[in-house]
């Protein structure tokens, strides 16, 4: 019989947590004892090297039912999805700005797994560096149905419709405005909530996300620890058909298990999911002037090799105080080396006047001129400086060190905004030339 226990968290950042189903699940002074006194068999999954340095080394002990070993082997995922992955080199990635519609949601009965549509990424998962972009869209749940992702960690991002990620774990559930992640290999199942779901995935094949540092602003601020939420343990006793589906090294493979994967009674370790409300965020921002670098926003970060250059920056734009004084409030026109995609939870990004969606995305690549459109620029270049307030609008980009080459769906399907560079052309020319 299925142990789902209530939703109950435990605070913090890549804690050492400790978790039990049952009294007595859980080994005391040790983790592999000879003989487990409830009879469960004991499994570390390690999601960095053995002797990364103890702040990276990440790894939990699992006291399951059976272990994760026996399966039948895995075959070929049967039916094509929309999921790529690196090298996403199917089409040559143009230079332009690009904008894309929500996604539809789907008409036939579709799961999370079927329903994942990649727009894009960088790297490779077999080199442990980059990342891939997906939407996902499901109006199923998954039934008897696992996934888990060999090729890196996914932070899912909720833009309408909630979750209940049933995890090895346990169980979170996440609504638009939280974020979740769920750590690489570790099994999930989605369930819907609600009639329909639709939100965007990070799919992070680099070392996993951290906190951010924090220099000057000091010990608080930002994304705080506490506010991060890993699940309790919670298990499934079930024998019966199961499908595990897992991702590696781009494809989609399936295998049969005869009961539930997730049989997990009792863990401790810091690799596991988690959760966490970005209404928590604690914005710091500019209190005299001029428009701070969106680095600001850093939820979280995930490192490349090159120090201070991430493989992902995850950052938001949620509410907000505005009170730079004689500034131009909105971001300028800028040009990066990193590269921007953006994607709209809800409300309005006061960046766009309108075409921004939520459900939608942007992307700006290495280089590629971007900045307010033609309307925001007249509207903010003549506002009354008075504070403002932003609300209800909470959008989020990854900031990407390698260029994101969009996927041939993101490029040919009709929710391509193929007009998007027409905001800009009605920034007029204002250069008066000085009188000698
Ligand atoms: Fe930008």
């Amino acid at each position: 019989m299925p142990h789902a226990s209530p939703l109950k968290y435990q605070s913090g950042f890549g804690n050492e947590f400790a978790t039990e189903a049952h009294p007595g699940a859980l080994p005391i002074g040790q983790n592999s004892p000879q003989k487990h006194p409830l009879g469960l068999y004991t499994e570390q999954v390690s999601g960095s090297a053995f002797a990364a340095p103890r702040g990276l080394n990440r790894r939990s002990w699992m006291y399951r039912i059976r272990p994760s070993v026996v399966h039948e082997p895995y075959q070929p995922f049967p039916e094509a999805t929309l999921l790529r992955s690196g090298p996403f080199d199917e089409e040559p990635t143009p230079p332009n700005q690009m904008r894309w519609d929500p996604i539809p949601f789907p008409i036939t009965p579709t799961d999370f797994v079927e329903g994942l549509v990649s727009l894009g990424g960088n790297g490779d998962p077999a080199t442990h560096d980059g990342a891939g972009i997906h939407l996902y869209t499901a109006n199923a749940s998954m039934t008897d149905r696992v996934f888990y992702n060999a090729d890196g960690e996914l932070l899912i991002l909720p833009q309408q419709g909630t979750l209940r990620l049933v995890t090895e774990c346990g169980i979170l559930e996440v609504k638009p405005g939280h974020l979740a992640v769920i750590p690489r290999g570790i099994k999930f199942r989605v369930e819907l909530l609600d009639d329909k779901a639709r939100g965007y995935i990070c799919e992070n094949y680099g070392q996993p996300f951290r906190l951010p540092d924090l220099g000057p602003i000091g010990a608080n601020g930002l994304a705080n620890p506490r506010d991060f939420l890993t699940p309790v343990a919670a298990y499934e006793d079930i024998d019966g058909d199961f499908e595990v589906v897992s991702k590696f090294l781009g494809k989609l493979w399936t295998s049969h298990y005869n009961h539930s994967p997730l049989d997990v009674v009792a863990w401790h370790g810091n690799y596991a999911p988690y959760m966490y409300d970005m209404a928590r965020f604690n914005v710091i921002n500019t209190v005299s002037f001029d428009h701070p670098d969106p680095s600001i926003f850093t939820v979280l970060t995930a490192p490349s090799p090159i120090h201070g250059t991430p493989n992902i920056d995850f950052a938001i734009f949620p509410p907000r105080w505005l009170v730079a004084e004689h500034t131009f409030r909105p971001p300028w026109f800028h040009r990066n080396m990193m590269n921007e995609f953006m994607g709209l939870i809800y409300g309005e990004y006061d960046a766009k006047a309108e075409g921004f969606l939520p459900g939608g995305a942007s992307l700006h690549n290495c280089m590629s001129g971007h900045g307010p459109d033609a309307e925001t620029f007249e509207r903010a270049s003549a506002a009354d400086l008075k504070p403002h307030h932003i609300k209800d609008t909470l959008a989020f980009m990854f900031e990407t060190r390698m260029a994101v080459r969009p996927t041939r769906y993101a490029l040919e399907e009709k929710i391509l905004q193929h007009e998007y560079y027409e905001c800009w052309q009605g920034l007029k020319r204002n250069f008066t030339v000085p009188k000698p």
